[in-house]
């Protein structure tokens, strides 16, 4: 049975321990709906939320976008800017919102974000990173960490990660992810840039053992607990994982505690799924829909028997007027039949 969640904030270390494993940021997926899943299936596992751009907190007053569940902990906040002062005052109000950590977005290639200077076109301006990074440091109780490319456009990684790695760590920070490929700024949508732009588990490696003090984390393309405890024998000290951990959350958390962590048995997907029907009951009390939480579930028994009619039931289903929990219990049904059969 999966265990209890951290309802807790964590210490640094703690975290330090959780980046073993994480659930890379991902927009209009790792909401709090999510990551509150996801926690059920992995005690220990380090989650990262959407990015949040420091104009909309500071400037918009959006301070509803840092709402998140005490038990997610740990979990970390990822911010996107270019402004130190902006995200200074950014990272001040995510720390005090109680996250675990502050991580700023120097990875992300689309086009929106690029019109507002920040995301993976930050890698060609390491300075201007590094004096956001130092700021964000001065305001910020909790660790300020960095998730970037090893390049973009006709940079050369080889020249460009080291750099960009050393002026950044000197600023301050000492834990990075490093998604293993270049960003194409001109040219590809976001969705082509996580895809086209070849993967370079190497070069990231490499910097392990230029800078062997950071704490580096892979993250790209990685589809299994099986590469992603290679990539730890490897030398790294953390590997990130976003799509599979979304798709088949399953088969990459279950046994996460148990495999990375080294601690606590391995979570049930029925029971988990059990356990969040109080959480959407909860939600839907409030005001919410149970589609808004039951879209992050669809592939909660992906590669198991019974994982079609579940993602059809609740695909079809969860949507609809009056839709409530008990649909969770009927999709579960009909998992528990295909499995039996
Ligand atoms: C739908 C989606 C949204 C994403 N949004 C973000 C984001 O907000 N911030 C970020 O740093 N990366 C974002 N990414 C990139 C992921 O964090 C990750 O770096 C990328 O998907 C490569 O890892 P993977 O191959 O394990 O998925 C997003 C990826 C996807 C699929």
């Amino acid at each position: 049975m999966a265990e209890q969640a951290n309802p807790i904030k964590q210490g640094k270390s703690e975290v330090i321990r959780a980046a073993r494993l994480s659930v890379a940021p991902m927009m209009d997926w790792t909401d709090r709906h999510c990551r509150y899943l996801h926690r059920r299936l992995s005690r220990h596992t380090l989650l990262y939320t959407e990015m949040v751009t420091a104009p909309a907190l500071v400037r918009g007053g959006a301070t509803h976008l840092l709402a998140f569940n005490a038990e997610e902990h740990p979990v970390a906040l990822q911010l996107g800017g270019s402004d130190p002062v902006e995200l200074a005052e950014a990272a001040r109000l995510g720390a005090a919102a109680g996250y675990d950590e502050i991580n700023l977005n120097v990875g992300c290639p689309s086009d929106r974000v690029q019109s507002g200077t920040f995301g993976a076109v930050l890698m060609k301006d390491p300075g201007l990173v590094a004096e956001c990074c130092a700021a964000m440091i001065e305001a910020s109780p909790v660790e300020v960490t960095v998730k970037c490319r090893i390049g973009v456009d006709d940079q050369d990684p080889d020249a460009v990660l080291p750099e960009f790695l050393a002026r950044v760590s000197a600023a301050g920070v000492q834990r990075f992810a490093i998604h293993a490929r270049k960003a194409w700024l001109q040219g590809l949508s976001p969705k082509q840039n996580r895809d086209v732009p070849p993967l370079d588990y190497a070069l990231p490696l490499r910097m392990k053992g230029l800078f062997p003090a950071l704490h580096l984390s892979v993250n790209g393309g990685i589809g299994s607990l099986d590469e992603a405890e290679a990539f730890l024998d490897q030398g790294f000290d953390g590997v990130m994982i976003g799509r599979s951990a979304y798709h088949s959350p399953a088969e990459i958390l279950t046994q996460a505690d148990r495999r990375i962590f080294g601690s606590g048995p391995d979570s049930d997907p029925v029971q988990v799924a059990r356990q969040m029907m109080p959480y959407a009951a909860d939600h839907i009390a409030s005001g919410g829909k149970l589609a808004q939480v039951t879209r992050h579930m669809l592939g909660l028994f992906s590669g198991r028997p019974g994982a079609r009619i579940w993602r059809r039931v609740l695909s079809e289903q969860a949507h609809l007027p009056g839709a409530g929990p008990e649909l969770i219990e009927q999709a579960l049904c009909a998992v528990l039949d295909a499995q039996a059969a």
